[in-house]
């Protein structure tokens, strides 16, 4: 059995790896068929999210016919926006990879929020806008408008997405009249915000949390861990305290966790026990939300419940939501590695 690593063997890059504009490993097959509405609302949402991708395919094809010289013409068509709204765990995420999976045209684009607001910055608006502009579909998962800076970013790349016919489907926790509420002054920025939110056609998902969390996991213990990491056959098996963990987070920009997630196929992570503050809590969701959606293997013990990670002082606030979805996919997690 090859040996267990340990967080000294991590190497803590500060190259920012650009995303590949595909969905992440967790959802690189999904498709429409594998998804079982479990409430109306997710019947007609997957209805129109394919319907969309139809839309947009047929307009991209018709975008590429008519690049002849006597074809081109005067305006082109302003491109289309849906917005997926709902709570934890209904699917958004499954049905944004779904409709990305189903585009059968090259010209599509798939990134999280964090990832397009940081490609942005990194490229600078033109170069942005050149590279981003090619695509005629483009999935963002999990639309967040947590300061002015990204709210003016996005707003002026969506203009201009819009403005070449390109189409956009993108997720979120927080219907987009919300954004912003509880993070910055959203009230100050509500005429971005509405320039935003009237570009989308709203699509809200109900249901249950399909990760059926009736209630969390709970942690497991150390001899479970150990032995669970032991016995575990995957290569890149790394077993760090929660402190480690901490320590090797707090060194990088969260944008760079994948770098460390790259070297990972499976975390072991012992004594995990209450996130101290906000910052820490932060950068934690981050990292999990990143190791979930690349699919990475992940056990914890520790002898707190689950959901007392995050202290109610920081965990009820404008954050809530990200705090309980880190919860409802730790517990995914958990139970993914004890099957
Ligand atoms: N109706 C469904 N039928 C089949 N699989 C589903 C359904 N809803 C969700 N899933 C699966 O459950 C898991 C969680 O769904 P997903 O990540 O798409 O939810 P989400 O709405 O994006 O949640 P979050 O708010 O946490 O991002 C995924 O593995 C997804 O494929
Ligand atoms: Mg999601």
């Amino acid at each position: 059995m090859a040996q267990l690593y340990s967080s000294s063997d991590l190497i803590l890059s500060d190259k920012y790896a650009f995303s590949n504009f595909a969905p992440p490993p967790r959802f690189g097959e999904t498709n429409f068929a594998a998804y079982i509405p479990q409430d109306p609302s997710q019947g007609i949402a997957s209805d129109r999210v394919s319907t969309f991708v139809s839309e947009a395919l047929s307009s991209a094809n018709k975008k590429q016919q008519r690049t002849g010289f006597f074809g081109r013409k005067k305006t082109a068509p302003q491109g289309q926006g849906l917005y997926l709204d709902g709570g934890f765990g209904v699917g958004k995420t499954h049905l944004l990879a779904s409709a990305y999976n189903a585009f059968d045209n090259p010209a599509k684009a798939y990134m999280s929020f964090q990832e397009l607001v940081y490609t942005i910055g990194a490229l600078g608006k033109e170069a942005a806008q050149t590279e981003l502009g090619q695509y005629k579909l483009i999935c963002i998962d999990e639309f967040e408008l947590d300061d002015p800076g990204n709210t003016l970013i996005v707003k002026t790349f969506l203009a201009h997405a819009f403005s070449l016919g390109n189409y956009v489907i993108t997720t979120s926790n927080t219907p987009p009249a919300a954004q912003g509420q509880g993070r910055f002054n959203a009230n100050d920025f509500k005429r971005e915000i509405q320039s935003i939110a009237e570009r989308f056609e709203m699509l809200h998902i109900d249901g249950p949390d399909y990760r059926k969390r009736q209630s969390l996991s709970t942690l497991v213990n150390d001899e479970t861990l150990s032995r669970l990491a032991n016995t575990d056959t995957r290569n890149r098996r790394f077993t760090l305290s929660h402190s480690e963990l901490k320590t090797v987070l707090e060194q990088m920009h969260p944008i760079r966790y994948s770098n460390i997630l790259n070297q990972i196929d499976v975390l072991y992570l012992n004594n995990l026990e209450a996130v101290p503050d906000q910052n820490s809590a932060l950068r934690f969701v981050h990292f999990i939300d990143k190791l979930y959606d690349m699919k990475i293997g992940f056990c914890a013990s520790g002898i707190i419940s689950l959901e007392d990670i995050f202290d109610a002082s920081y965990r009820n606030n404008a954050y809530a939501k990200k705090h309980y979805r880190c919860l409802s996919r730790l517990s995914e997690l958990i139970e993914e590695a004890q099957e």
